[in-house]
């Protein structure tokens, strides 16, 4: 019998996500309204996966042609509302999934931000991850009124720090304080609320939190680390870590090296799950699959322009200043995401900006699964199965109410029928589900 693994989503905010897609109704006015994403969260639930992942960053990207016109006109990562709202939101709606909304280091001091996971985490009846980034652009560093963001390698070391603050300040409150004792008018035993008394070279804090005990104890964190020192940082904290690694022996490797940094820094490698990027491609038959792969291309080579626009706002990289029929220039170096460039170089191989980009990310992520649920289904359940572990994310271009059936009715039966997905959710936790197997 195959083993079963683990399933996430990766949403694009809620947002005007999606933005001039096929099935996307009117999403151009209707997205400010939760409904699409609640029920989402309602979908995925009911196909028992693990987790959706709430992507953020806070600031109108700027980098293509020094303009915020491409960002705006095609709804790039913007209009886009804070992932607090609607994470709380989807908790309310939903009974075992796992939330995790995208908060960055940089935009909140650690007391608040445990404060609001912990917050979180009590609505959700511990449920709640927190999608640990150190954020990345400088236009966003100026919204909170820096000049710039500190350097790559600097912002893991501060980060390393911040969840020490923040895991001091969820352990402020021992299990058992709140006790509630209603005969002896006891609310909160205070020899078990402890202030943390904490001074680091970044971030000092005095505690107890005042929110009370989240109850996971400690909140999942998801991290995304994908250069040497992100990595390093993700195994040091993370519970999941989710990733773009390109083909299977890619895969094999992130996850190898992680678990080595897990080694080194004493945990278990089967306590965090890594997840990789997909974007499966379905039909009801071959050639059905075949032909909307065709067509996801095609929007892919009309898109080139906006998808360089997303890939220099999150590179700091303004791709409109070069030939794009002309390779990358050498020099050309990020202090925003050093990976993502890696791999953009990796695969360049000498080839120019827009023939790289035809192909780079334009609609296999880490692996190519095109075809009817039961091929695709298989496919996934032989990666794994090489790759060893641990499970998916899916990161979808054409989030729409019929993409999601698509999952929920056909392809996560089809997993489940070969035994490579859960039929119910183990435990009331998040951090339980998330490691019961
Ligand atoms: C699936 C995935 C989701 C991510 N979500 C976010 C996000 O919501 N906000 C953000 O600022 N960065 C996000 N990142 C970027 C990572 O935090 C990280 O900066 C990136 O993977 C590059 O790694 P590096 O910083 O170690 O070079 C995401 C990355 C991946 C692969």
């Amino acid at each position: 019998m195959s083993k079963p693994f683990h399933l996430a989503w990766f949403l694009q905010g809620s947002s005007a996500q999606a933005w001039g897609e096929a099935w996307t109704g009117h999403i151009g006015s209707s997205w400010m309204q939760p409904e699409l994403f609640l029920n989402m969260a309602r979908s995925l639930e009911r196909a028992c996966f693990d987790y959706i992942l709430l992507e953020d960053s806070s600031y109108v990207g700027e980098s293509f042609g020094d303009s915020t016109e491409i960002y705006l006109k095609n709804a790039i990562a913007v209009p886009r509302q804070d992932p607090s709202v609607v994470a709380a939101l989807m908790t309310q709606v939903t009974s075992r999934i796992g939330i995790v909304p995208t908060f960055g280091t940089y935009a909140y001091h650690p007391y608040l931000l445990a404060r609001l996971v912990a917050t979180l985490d009590q609505v959700s009846g511990g449920r709640i991850g927190w999608n640990a980034v150190t954020g990345s652009s400088d236009f966003a560093a100026m919204n909170f009124g820096m000049q710039g963001m500190p350097e790559h390698d600097l912002r893991y070391d501060m980060a390393d720090e911040y969840m020490e603050v923040c895991r001091g300040l969820w352990g402020s409150w021992e299990p058992g304080a709140l006790i509630a004792d209603r005969k002896n008018g006891i609310l909160v035993d205070h020899t078990k609320v402890h202030a943390v008394n904490y001074q680091g070279r970044f971030y000092s804090t005095r505690g107890p939190l005042n929110s009370g005990p989240a109850p996971q104890g400690q909140p999942v964190i998801a991290q995304a680390g994908g250069s040497p020192r992100g990595r390093k940082f993700a195994a040091a904290h993370a519970d999941t870590i989710v990733v773009h690694a390109k083909g299977v022996e890619a895969m094999k490797a992130y996850r190898d090296d992680v678990h080595k940094h897990m080694k080194a820094q004493g945990r278990k490698p089967e306590d965090c799950k890594i997840l990789f990027l997909i974007n499966p491609i379905l039909g009801e038959t071959m050639e059905e699959a075949q032909e909307r792969r065709k067509q996801r291309q095609a929007i892919a080579m009309e898109k080139i322009e906006e998808r360089l626009a997303h890939f220099g706002k999150v590179t700091n990289i303004d791709f409109g200043q070069f030939d794009l029929d002309k390779p990358l220039p050498d020099h050309v170096t990020t202090n925003g995401h050093q990976a993502n460039l890696e791999q953009f170089r990796k695969m360049a191989n000498g080839r120019s900006i827009r023939e790289t980009m035809a192909s780079f990310n334009a609609v296999d992520l880490s692996i190519e699964l095109v075809g009817t649920p039961d091929s695709v289904a298989a496919r996934m359940g032989e990666v794994m199965q090489e790759v060893g572990g641990d499970g998916y994310l899916f990161s979808m271009p054409n989030v729409n109410r019929r993409t999601l059936a698509e999952i929920e009715d056909g392809l996560v039966p089809a997993l489940q029928d070969r035994g490579l997905m859960r039929t119910a959710y183990e435990h009331k936790h998040f951090r339980d589900n998330l490691l019961a197997y």
